[in-house]
């Protein structure tokens, strides 16, 4: 599948099929997000992977929003380090759309868990803790995401998409 491909495949998959990822398949997914650029080119992100089934069932409750996890064949999470770049948030975010797409080019689908919350510190601290505590990492990393990648169950229904002519301008605005 080359890159045009999969970024038209892409959709977000919350419904997975239990089943154990293949190894080299789980780590070549992981080093896309590796691979992926950070600004000053800084290591200002880093990456746990997850196969451990009750802990993914443990962190799908670090939000109301990523139930899907438990069934994910892994979670990677992401995150994100200020003190060594103040592109940490781009640096992560970026290497999770690469991870998404590798997902894709495997033929798994995969789906963001959104912890960090830039508009409510309280809330990102509940969420942060829990995923931080669950797995040890240190206080001085974001938790930007968890994301689920596995074995794809259901597919969604088809997306509408706003016009591309009301998202792109040329020239100007
Ligand atoms: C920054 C960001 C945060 C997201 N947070 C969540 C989340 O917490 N839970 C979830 O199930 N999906 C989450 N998503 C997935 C989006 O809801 C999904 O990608 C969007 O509806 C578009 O659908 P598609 O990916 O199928 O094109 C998030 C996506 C992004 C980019």
């Amino acid at each position: 599948m080359n890159v045009y491909e999969a970024i038209e495949r892409r959709r977000e998959i919350t419904s997975f099929l239990p089943e154990k990822l293949d190894e080299a398949v789980l780590e070549q997914i992981v080093r896309s997000g590796y691979l992926a650029p950070t600004g000053n080119n800084l290591p200002s992100r880093e990456f746990i992977v997850i196969t451990d089934r009750e802990q993914l069932i443990h962190l799908s409750t670090a939000t109301p929003f990523m139930k899907w996890l438990a069934a994910a064949g892994a979670g990677i999470v992401i995150t994100g380090r200020p003190d060594i770049s103040k592109y940490w948030l781009q640096d992560a975010s970026i290497s999770s759309a690469f991870i998404w797409l590798a997902a894709e080019g495997e033929g798994l689908g995969a789906a963001f868990g959104a912890i960090y919350h830039s508009e409510d510190e309280e809330e990102s601290e509940k969420r942060e803790s829990y995923v931080r505590k669950a797995l040890n990492i240190p206080s001085d990393r974001r938790i930007v995401t968890v994301m689920g990648v596995g074995q794809i169950g259901e597919k969604p229904k088809p997306k509408k998409h706003i016009p591309f002519e009301q998202i792109v301008h040329k020239e100007q605005f």
